[in-house]
């Protein structure tokens, strides 16, 4: 039988079972590929040269692992051990390498084969939606920029302007005796008032690039703009010691601390929230706690960015993130930054074992710190 367009005939349907899996391998979109027992790609469709260059004969043996990206190699090695491990994988991310030396981000599907030992693989290529993502986060990170520094510059400006003839105004009457003179006074402390929340609201805004060492400072001014601008206390804990930080992690972390805070004011109905930013066991781990009604299943239905926003930002440094509910009532958000993941997720050993035996495949570990 032979499908038809037009009067070409362009697909002939397989006759038997085998010969339609070869066509649903070899026709998938998708990377798809079977990896034996110690990690070598068995077979390839051809998305691999279609998307990455490689041939065929380029792929026949290579190890998959040294296919991916250096900083993913043990993470890579680590998916496809578990995948032998509890059958399935899903969602593990990872960049691969294309013969000129292209990346693409791709999510893989891995699961053991139920007929022999050794697993198969189906990844999507994500590197257009993951670009896009970045630049959504960094044109919004650049627009709170420009907010910020429009109310530093404008708003702020002529509040203060305004303060400064406020203060005249309430000397002056002051000088008279003028029962308005305390009126005057007053609202000259409002007004100082204000000048110093939009100050505070404009550096919240503007800390486009915050360092290591500007971080801590960048977070007790959130956790003050937040305690004056909303009936909630909001306070920092921070350890001096933050070592192996940098620009860029401390301004996704920042970021991060941003969202969760700003999450709080919107849905927890809190009273208290705990900014925490510590250095534990070689890593960094930043939480922030609330004490209001918790998430339950709402963060499920949510069409917001605000979470997957940090997940992404926790994705971009190599860092974890957790959303539970705190104990006793409450939520806890914790992204946790290993100082040495650069480092730690340098490529496996190379040699691997073979396999024990015939059912339990062995994929080469990464080493363990
Ligand atoms: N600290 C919290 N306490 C209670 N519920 C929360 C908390 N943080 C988030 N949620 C719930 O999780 C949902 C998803 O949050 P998310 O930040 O992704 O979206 P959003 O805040 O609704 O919208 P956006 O962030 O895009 O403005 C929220 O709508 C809310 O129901
Ligand atoms: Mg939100």
């Amino acid at each position: 039988m032979s499908g038809q367009c037009g009067s070409n005939p362009v697909w002939t349907a397989p006759t038997s079972d085998d010969a339609r899996f070869e066509s649903l391998f070899e026709l998938s979109s998708d990377l798809t590929c079977l990896i034996d027992v110690s990690g070598q790609l068995e077979r390839v469709n051809m998305s691999w040269e279609a998307r990455l260059g490689w041939t065929k004969a380029d792929l026949s043996r290579r190890r998959f692992v040294d296919l991916a990206h250096p900083d993913d190699r043990a993470a890579t090695a680590a998916a496809l051990c578990d995948a032998a491990a509890v059958a399935e994988t899903r969602g593990f991310e990872n960049r691969l390498r294309g013969k000129d030396g292209t990346e693409l981000r791709m999510i893989w599907s891995l699961a053991a084969s139920p007929l022999r030992p050794g697993i198969g693989a189906i990844g999507r290529d994500v590197t257009g939606e993951r670009r896009l993502q970045r630049e959504l986060i960094e044109a919004a990170d650049r627009e709170k920029g420009r907010i910020g520094r429009e109310l530093h510059d404008g708003l702020c400006q002529s509040l203060a302007g305004i303060c400064t003839l406020s203060a005249t105004l309430a000397r002056k009457l002051a000088g008279r005796d003028d029962p308005a003179a305390a009126a005057a006074a007053e609202l000259t402390a409002l007004l100082k008032q204000s000048v110093g929340d939009a100050r505070n609201l404009a550096r919240g805004l503007d800390w486009a690039g915050v360092t290591p060492s500007s971080l801590p400072l960048a977070l007790e001014t959130l956790a003050a703009n937040i305690g004056a601008l909303h009936p909630v206390s909001c306070i920092l804990l921070h350890d001096r010691h933050l070592p192996g930080l940098d620009a860029q992690v401390a301004t996704h972390l920042y970021r991060i601390a941003q969202e969760a805070v700003s999450n709080v004011i919107a849905h927890a109905k809190a009273t208290r929230i705990i900014i925490r930013l510590r250095y534990r066991k070689g890593r960094i781990l930043l939480s922030v706690v609330d004490n209001g009604i918790g998430m339950g299943e709402r963060r499920l239905e949510a069409a917001g960015i605000g979470l997957r926003s940090m997940e992404y930002r926790a994705r971009l440094i190599g860092a974890a993130l957790m959303v539970e509910p705190a104990s006793p009532r409450g939520t806890r958000v914790e992204c946790a930054w290993a100082v040495d993941a650069r480092t730690r997720n340098a490529a496996p050993a190379a040699t691997l074992s073979p396999p024990p035996s015939a059912t339990r495949p062995v994929y080469p570990r990464p080493a363990q710190t």
